[in-house]
C-alpha cells in the first residue's frame, strides 16, 4: 500500500511504474470508455471533503480520475488505533466509480473528535469482473472532523451563491480557515448550469483554488439554490454531494433529501430547500418543475423536527435556506415573490416558502433566518408581526461598481452571556459589515 502525504490531487502507482509524466503516460492511451479501467493511466486522487454532517453520521466524499473503489479508515485517536474501515455505499454491491467516491460513517458517538483517511485502489482493467485488475491503493493523508452535538463549540459559518467564481471562492475559503467554525452551511447556489458530472466534481470536491482544504476538517451541510436544480446532469447531484443519512427521516419524507435538522452546540440549525425561483407553471422549466408540493412537504417535516426535544430547547434556532422569506413592502424586492410568472423573471424572495413555514418559524421560537440567493447582503432585525431576524449574505461579485455586491461569510457563534453574535464578512474588503447579538 502505497502512503501519499502531500494535498490535491495525487499520483497512483501506475503512474510511478510508467517511468515518465503523466502526460507521456496519457498519451500512450487512446481515448476510451472510463469503466473499463484506468489501463497505465495515472490515477489521481482528490483530497477528501466532509458533507452531510451529523451527529452520528459523516459524509466523506473525493474526486479521483479513473475508475476505483474507495474506503474510508476511521478510528478515535490520531494514532488510527483500533481503526474501522467502511466502504462506499450500503448493503449488497459497493459502488465503483470513475469521477466521484463517496462513503457515510455510521454509528459515530455526537460531539466527539474522529480521524479518518481515505484509502482508493483504481481498477486497472475492467472489461469483466472476472478478469479485473487492482491497481496499488492510494492512502490520503490523515485528517480529523468533530460530530455534530450539543456538545460542540456553538459556532457556524454560512456560504452562499459562490457560483464557481474561483476569486470569490477563494477568499471566502480563506475566511473560514480563519474562523474555523464547527460547521459550514453552504446554502446554494454552488453551481450556474451543470451539463456533466465533471463540473460537479470540479464545484464540490476539487475546486481549482488553494484554500479549499477546510473541506477536510470542517463538517459541511449542503442545501441547494435554484441554480442547482439547472443543468441536464444536474439532477444526479446526489453522486457528488452526499444527501443526509435516509436513518434521519420518516418513510413519508423520503424525497427530502437535503434537510436536516441537527445541535450545533446551544444552536438548533435547521436547513430546509426553497427550491427554483420561479413558479412550477414557467415555461421555462418545460413541465420539470414540482417544487409546490416538495415546500409542502418540508411544512410537515419542520413541524416534526421542531418537535424534537432537542431542536425544541435549544436556546438558538435558526433557519438555513437559499432564497429569503421575507421582503419589506416597500422595498424593490416586494413585488418579485416567485407566485406569479414575473415580468422580472426573478423571484427577490419567496412568497410561497414564507405562507407554508412562516407561521411555524414564529411559533417555534426561529430566531433566525439565514438566506443568500440576492448576491447582495442585507439584514432585517425583527419587527411588529415577525418575531425573527432575516440575514442574506453576498453573492460572487468582486471589484463591483456597485459598492454593495462583495462576497460574504456570515458567521454565528453563542457568547458567555448566552446571547449569539451574528456577524457578517465582507471577504473582499476584510470590513465585518454587520455585527449585532440576537439574545
Ligand atoms: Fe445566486
Ligand atoms: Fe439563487
Amino acid at each position: 500500500m502505497k502512503e501519499v502525504t502531500r494535498r490535491g490531487f495525487i499520483a497512483s502507482a501506475a503512474f510511478a511504474a510508467a517511468g515518465g509524466s503523466a502526460a507521456e503516460a496519457n498519451e500512450a492511451t487512446v481515448p476510451q470508455d472510463p469503466f473499463l479501467g484506468t489501463r497505465g493511466q495515472a490515477l489521481e486522487v482528490g483530497v477528501p471533503c466532509l458533507q452531510a454532517a451529523g451527529e452520528t453520521t459523516m459524509g466523506v466524499s473525493w474526486a479521483v480520475s479513473g475508475l476505483s473503489k474507495g474506503e474510508v479508515e476511521y478510528a478515535d485517536n490520531p494514532g488510527m488505533v483500533n481503526s474501522m474501515r467502511q466502504r462506499c455505499g450500503g448493503y449488497g454491491l459497493v459502488p465503483i466509480d470513475t469521477s466521484a467516491l463517496q462513503v457515510r460513517l455510521t454509528g459515530l458517538r455526537p460531539s466527539t473528535r474522529y480521524w479518518y483517511r481515505t484509502i482508493t485502489t483504481p481498477f486497472t482493467d475492467y472489461a469483466n469482473i472476472y478478469d479485473a485488475k487492482l491497481g496499488e491503493p492510494i492512502v490520503s493523508d490523515i485528517h480529523s472532523f468533530t460530530t455534530l452535538g450539543c456538545g460542540v463549540k456553538s459556532h457556524f459559518c454560512m456560504i452562499c451563491d459562490t457560483h464557481a467564481q474561483w476569486k470569490s471562492y477563494q477568499l471566502i475559503s480563506a475566511k473560514l480557515k480563519e474562523l474555523s467554525p464547527a460547521a459550514v452551511v453552504w446554502n446554494g447556489d454552488a453551481t450556474n448550469t451543470t451539463q456533466k458530472k465533471s463540473t460537479a466534481v470540479k464545484i464540490f470536491l476539487n475546486p481549482p483554488i488553494t484554500d479549499s482544504d477546510w473541506m477536510s476538517d470542517i463538517p459541511m451541510m449542503f442545501e441547494s439554490g435554484n441554480h442547482d436544480f439547472r443543468g441536464s446532469w444536474i439532477s444526479r447531484k446526489e453522486e457528488v454531494v452526499l444527501p443526509r443519512d435516509p436513518a434521519e427521516r420518516s418513510s413519508g419524507q423520503w424525497d427530502l433529501k437535503w434537510n436536516f435538522a441537527v445541535r450545533i452546540g446551544d444552536i438548533a440549525a435547521i436547513g430546509m430547500d426553497t427550491g427554483e425561483d420561479k413558479p412550477d407553471s414557467h415555461p421555462k422549466w418545460f413541465g420539470l418543475a414540482n417544487f409546490t408540493p416538495y415546500r409542502q412537504a418540508q411544512a410537515k417535516w419542520l413541524e416534526d423536527q421542531l418537535s424534537r426535544p432537542d431542536i425544541a430547547s435549544a436556546k438558538h434556532k435558526i433557519l438555513f435556506c437559499h432564497i429569503p422569506l421575507f421582503a419589506a413592502q416597500d422595498s424593490a424586492a416586494y413585488p418579485h415573490d416567485g407566485v406569479a410568472v414575473d415580468p422580472h423573471d426573478f423571484a427577490h424572495w419567496s412568497r410561497e416558502c414564507s405562507e407554508l413555514w412562516g407561521p411555524l418559524i414564529d411559533r417555534c421560537g426561529i430566531n433566525l433566518v439565514v438566506c443568500g440567493h440576492q448576491h447582495r447582503f442585507r439584514y432585517d432585525p425583527p419587527s411588529q408581526g415577525r418575531k425573527w431576524a432575516q440575514v442574506v449574505g453576498g453573492g460572487p461579485n468582486l471589484a463591483s461598481k456597485d459598492k454593495s455586491l462583495f462576497p460574504t461569510v456570515v458567521e454565528g457563534f453563542v457568547e458567555d452571556s448566552g446571547g449569539m453574535r451574528l456577524r457578517v464578512h465582507n471577504v473582499e474588503s476584510g470590513i465585518v459589515t454587520l455585527d449585532t447579538i440576537l439574545l
